[in-house]
């Protein structure tokens, strides 16, 4: 696998504030890499500094094998980028929005024309392509910037906070329209976002920042291990009601660290596999095993985790 981005103590300073602050980050091609972090975290000062569009007061960046500094339109030209905030010709359509990006990037007319249906089509758009963008509502705006990003067929894109201000079902069209092209058209995709539930479905790997500082990254069941450190294994244990004589049976066994009251049954923190001897202590006690399932850290605990210790 080679990386699409890649950078060496990245740094962005603003007067006396680090907003960047060595950073080392790695894209790979192929996959969706999340970029995480809260509010100011300087997620959007990265992706500028990615794109050559504002200087690192110190280290540097690779983009698609060219350094953003120095060679930013050979980055332009191959990576997509959606901003924050995309902005639109209001007064145009937005098929006439679109031909204009195409134009910009010196894509030859006949082409522009045909990019320009099968990326409306590829977002969702087809129907309302000769509409006034003016007329669109915020998640068809959203979706029009994607189709904006892709005019130029690029193979790698970009996107800041791809689903902010659009409502819970939108957001989830949008991922899904994310998904799509990273598995149909192998389309490298780094997004940043604060919604950790949401881009967890679709991320490979992901990065959280905070203040600056790239706290973590790396795969989901990776974040998983090192939040855990030696307590590994979770288990649910569910067996239908009066757990209570159970509880001090459970504690006795060697591994099982602490144990939780959940709405269904016992939750359980323990430092081995104890499956075997949980299941061999329920039968014993003659009781139903409805359940015992091993539960992985949700992205949304490790991001607290994170947070708390930054
Ligand atoms: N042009 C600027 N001048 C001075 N400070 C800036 C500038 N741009 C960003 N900052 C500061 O740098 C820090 C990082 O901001 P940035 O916009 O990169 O965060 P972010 O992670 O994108 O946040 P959000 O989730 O709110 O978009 C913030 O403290 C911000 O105030
Ligand atoms: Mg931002």
């Amino acid at each position: 696998m080679s990386a699409v981005v890649e950078t060496h103590n990245l740094t962005k300073r603003y007067h006396d504030k680090l907003a960047v602050n060595t950073l080392n980050l790695v894209v790979q091609e192929g996959e969706i890499f999340g970029f995480l972090g809260p509010n100011g975290a300087g997620k959007t000062t990265t992706i500028l500094m990615l794109l050559g569009l504002t200087e690192p007061t110190s280290g540097r960046a690779s983009v698609c094998g060219f350094d953003p500094t120095h060679e930013p339109l050979e980055v332009k030209r191959r990576v997509g980028y959606l901003p924050e905030n995309p902005g639109f010709y209001e007064d145009l359509s937005a098929r006439e929005n679109l031909l204009y990006m195409a134009r910009l990037n010196r894509i030859p007319e006949d082409e522009a024309s045909r990019r320009t249906s099968e990326v409306l089509e590829q977002v969702g758009l087809s129907e309302d392509g000769r509409r006034l963008v003016r007329e669109y509502s915020r998640g068809m705006k959203q979706r029009l910037g994607i189709a904006e990003v892709l005019v130029k067929n690029p193979s790698a894109v970009i996107l800041d906070e791809p689903t902010l201000g659009i409502d819970p079902d939108g957001a989830i069209q949008v991922l899904e329209l994310i998904k799509g092209l990273n598995r149909e058209h192998r389309l490298t995709v780094m997004l940043s976002s604060h919604q950790l539930q949401q881009v967890q479905q679709i991320c490979n790997r992901v990065g959280i920042i905070v203040k600056g500082r790239l706290i973590v990254q790396g795969e989901m069941d990776e974040l998983g291990r090192a939040i855990l450190k030696g307590r590994q294994w979770n288990f649910l244990l569910d067996v239908g009601g009066g757990t209570d004589g159970l509880e001090n049976d459970l504690r006795a066994i060697n591994g099982v660290d602490e144990i939780e009251k959940r709405t269904h049954g016992l939750f359980l923190r323990c430092t081995r596999d104890v499956r075997p001897d949980v299941v061999s202590l329920v039968a014993r006690k003659n009781l139903p095993l409805l359940q015992l399932r091993s539960e992985d850290p949700t992205l949304e605990e490790i991001y607290l985790k994170y947070f708390r210790e930054a």
